[in-house]
């Protein structure tokens, strides 16, 4: 079989309607929780692929040479699990979505890089062995290997924890991306999540994101945007509880995360739609519909005339070009 000398794969990010943080096995990537996100057509990651003469793994991101570790250690555990002890690759990466700031920089890299990887080596393109793959990388790439809605159900092993399409339509929901900050956090997804499993309530927000799940289902079904963003919202806002109420504890909010989050509950107060979801930064995404976004980023604009917002609908998955 003639491989290809060079393939390029694009993944979208996803943002998670009901949360990923908490692992039952780090170096699987097994998870404490099912998870259900939307992915998003604005922030996406393409990459190239190719065989590198030096026989390394090499990372460039954003055209720059770029610490490969992380990676590497991905691809050593691909070649473990396929048997397939393939040469060092070159891994040309363009990150259309800031990297390592709570915008899912690992979910579209990750799902991009598996994509191209499975071509590349001829592997069969099936989607649940993708996700299998894409999860070993970053949790949350698990799911952006598929568009619109997916659901990453933990499962228990290697074999069981894949993700899978939930719904897949474009039910009008919007996201308000308020760029707070595009600085690379200082405590990784990977690390806080794992401090945060420590907490004493962490028990009780992963049993209340099991039932969340069951009723973000049905409001994903019913297209309720309403009810989506307010178990969203809750949902979310318990997880960085956890944070905070942690042997060691950390937050990933700052002073402007505060005022967005104090600001998006008034509009929703003044009746507009608008709920708010956070992930490993603190960057906010406001949860609203394609009727009212117009009007929401308005009032969000004069609110605060210095921050970057950006409009993001569901997305599609994973492509080649
Ligand atoms: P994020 O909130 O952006 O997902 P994470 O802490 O989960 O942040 O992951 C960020 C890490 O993902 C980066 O430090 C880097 O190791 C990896 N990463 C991000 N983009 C790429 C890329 N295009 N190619 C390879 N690795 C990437
Ligand atoms: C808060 O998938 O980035 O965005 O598996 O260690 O790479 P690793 O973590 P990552 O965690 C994402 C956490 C989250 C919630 C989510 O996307 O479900
Ligand atoms: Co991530």
């Amino acid at each position: 079989m003639i491989k290809q000398a060079k393939v390029r794969a694009t993944a979208h990010t996803n943002i998670a309607l009901i949360k990923y943080w908490g692992k039952a096995d780090v170096s699987l990537n097994i998870p404490t929780t099912s998870s259900l996100s939307m992915t998003l057509d604005k922030f996406y990651t393409t990459t190239e692929l190719s065989f590198d003469a030096s026989g390394q793994d090499r990372l460039i991101l954003n055209g720059e040479g770029t610490d490969a570790t992380r990676v590497k250690g991905f691809l050593d555990l691909v070649r473990q699990k396929t048997g397939q002890d393939f040469p060092g690759l070159l891994i040309d990466s363009q990150n259309h979505v800031p990297t390592a700031a709570g915008l899912a920089s690992s979910a579209s890299s990750f799902a991009a890089l598996t994509g191209a990887l499975v071509r590349l080596l001829d592997l069969p393109e099936n989607d649940r062995e993708m996700s299998r793959i894409a999860r070993i990388g970053s949790g949350s790439a698990s799911r952006s290997i598929f568009g619109n809605f997916a659901i990453w159900n933990k499962g228990h092993d290697d074999a069981s924890s894949y993700a899978e399409p939930f719904y897949d339509e474009d039910i009008g929901l919007s996201m308000i991306v308020a760029e707070i900050s595009q600085k690379e956090k200082k405590m990784s997804s990977t690390r806080g999540m794992q401090l945060a499993q420590k907490a004493p309530s962490y028990g009780a927000w992963v049993e209340k994101s099991a039932r969340q799940l069951k009723e973000m289902k049905s409001a994903v079904q019913a297209h309720d945007i309403e009810q989506i963003g307010l178990i969203a919202q809750d949902n979310a806002l318990g997880m960085h509880e956890q944070n905070r109420l942690c042997p060691e504890p950390f937050d990933y909010f700052i002073d402007e995360t505060r005022q967005v989050l104090a600001f998006t509950e008034a509009c929703y107060r003044s009746g507009l739609l608008a709920f708010a979801t956070m992930d490993a930064g603190p960057n906010v995404k406001i949860i609203t519909d394609k009727a009212s976004e117009t009007e929401l980023l308005a009032r969000f604009k004069n609110e605060f005339p210095n921050m970057a917002f950006e409009i993001a609908h569901a997305g599609g998955g994973l492509s080649y070009d």
